[in-house]
């Protein structure tokens, strides 16, 4: 009787050290600021000689009767503390987590740095521009090497080895070499209608052909190398009608503006008869020319921007089309040309120095795509 008595007087003394035991593990633990902190605990409680653990040793001395009565107290023990050092542990990395992520989350309203950027070039901007008007009146872009022979750039455009017009391109010329075609760098883009008529694609044509040509000639407003967009149509009853009414819509998209009045003048190409000189009117404005208005006007006058007129039957000829059944126009300007008008630029040979102060000022970001307010018949 004693002995149980004291046995339970002894076991109630044991559960309640137990408890408190419990209790002040589960404090501490609740209370561990770091996961080092709580590793401490952890060793002090589970690890191999830790309180818990060393609790747990006794079971295996104990009497079975004993062990009835210490072991569920302490195998509690030993579960409660497994989990609150779980649930703790997983709190604290939680925590830590969130302390990274505030300390390194990215304040979107800073200017961001954005190190040196590159420009697109006047030129490439205005080539986007044309060909992006002209996508909208169905053309497509087509393209000619820039180191052209003879024929293509000359003879079969109508001007025969005789003619003056060769004298005037002051073209730049190969070394002629035995047996071989005469080659030169093309003084315009015009050779690319023959390439275009001649590639085996039967008309309707309707193309544009921008692109680098060649002359020997430089200053202010003239560089040995330089960059004209050519145009050609080709289809049935094409007439001059429909030449002004291209230019027009080009020249009102391009320059962005209603009030493009045009001029066009006689004149003469080898490679087009009639040939048509274009004008367009400008306004003095603070001394610059703004393309727009009437030329005629008290402010104004008239810029030449284009050759053009009707592709010549001779060189429909040539292509080994039958001139009474397809008739076209062709066009061809300068886009370094076109560019300096609309952006005022007004040196071209600062257009080729590859200056980065002339670029900056002038380029265009590459992340718009060319913008025409009104684009074409929207
Ligand atoms: N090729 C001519 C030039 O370079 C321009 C032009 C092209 C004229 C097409 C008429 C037709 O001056």
């Amino acid at each position: 009787m004693g002995s149980r008595f004291r046995g339970n007087d002894e076991g109630l003394k044991i559960m309640t050290e137990i408890s408190a035991l419990k209790a002040g593990l589960i404090a501490d633990i609740a209370a561990a600021g770091t996961l080092d902190a709580l590793e401490a605990l952890r060793v002090g409680a589970l690890g191999k000689s830790g309180v818990v653990t060393g609790l747990l040793k006794t079971l295996g001395g104990m009497s079975p009767d004993e062990r009835m009565e210490k072991g569920p107290p302490i195998q509690d023990l030993r579960e409660s503390v497994t989990a609150a050092l779980a649930d703790k542990k997983a709190a604290l990395e939680q925590a830590a987590l969130d302390a990274k992520l505030a300390s390194e989350k990215v304040d979107m309203t800073l200017p961001a740095d954005l190190g040196t950027q590159g420009s697109v070039h006047a030129v490439s901007q205005v080539m986007d521009e044309l060909a992006e008007i002209f996508a909208d009146l169905g053309f497509s872009v087509a393209t000619g090497p820039e180191i052209e022979d003879d024929w293509h750039n000359f003879t079969a455009l109508n001007i025969p080895e005789t003619h003056p017009a060769r004298a005037m391109h002051d073209t730049f010329y190969f070394p002629d070499e035995e047996g071989q075609k005469r080659m030169l760098l093309r003084t315009h883009t015009s050779p690319v209608q023959i390439r275009t008529m001649m590639n085996g694609t039967p008309p309707p044509i309707r193309i544009i052909a921008p692109g680098r040509v060649y002359r020997s000639d430089s200053d202010a407003t003239h560089t040995p190398m330089f960059h004209q967009i050519e145009g050609l149509v080709i289809d049935k009853g094409i007439t001059l009608g429909h030449l002004k009414w291209t230019l027009e819509t080009f020249l009102k998209a391009f320059f962005e503006r209603e009030d493009i009045v045009l001029r066009l003048r006689p004149s003469y190409f080898p490679f087009t008869e009639p040939s048509v000189e274009v004008d367009v009117g400008y306004t003095l404005t603070n001394g610059q020319r703004v393309i727009g208005g009437d030329g005629d006007a008290a402010d104004g006058g008239w810029l030449e921007v284009l050759g053009s007129g009707m592709v010549n039957r001779r060189v429909i000829e040539a292509c080994g089309l039958d001139p009474d059944e397809w008739q076209g126009f062709a066009f061809g300007t300068g886009v370094d040309r076109l560019a300096m008008l609309k952006y005022g630029m007004n040196d071209l040979r600062a257009f080729f120095d590859g200056d980065l102060r002339w670029l900056k000022h002038y380029g265009f970001s590459a992340l718009d795509v060319p913008t025409l307010s009104g684009g074409v018949g929207a």
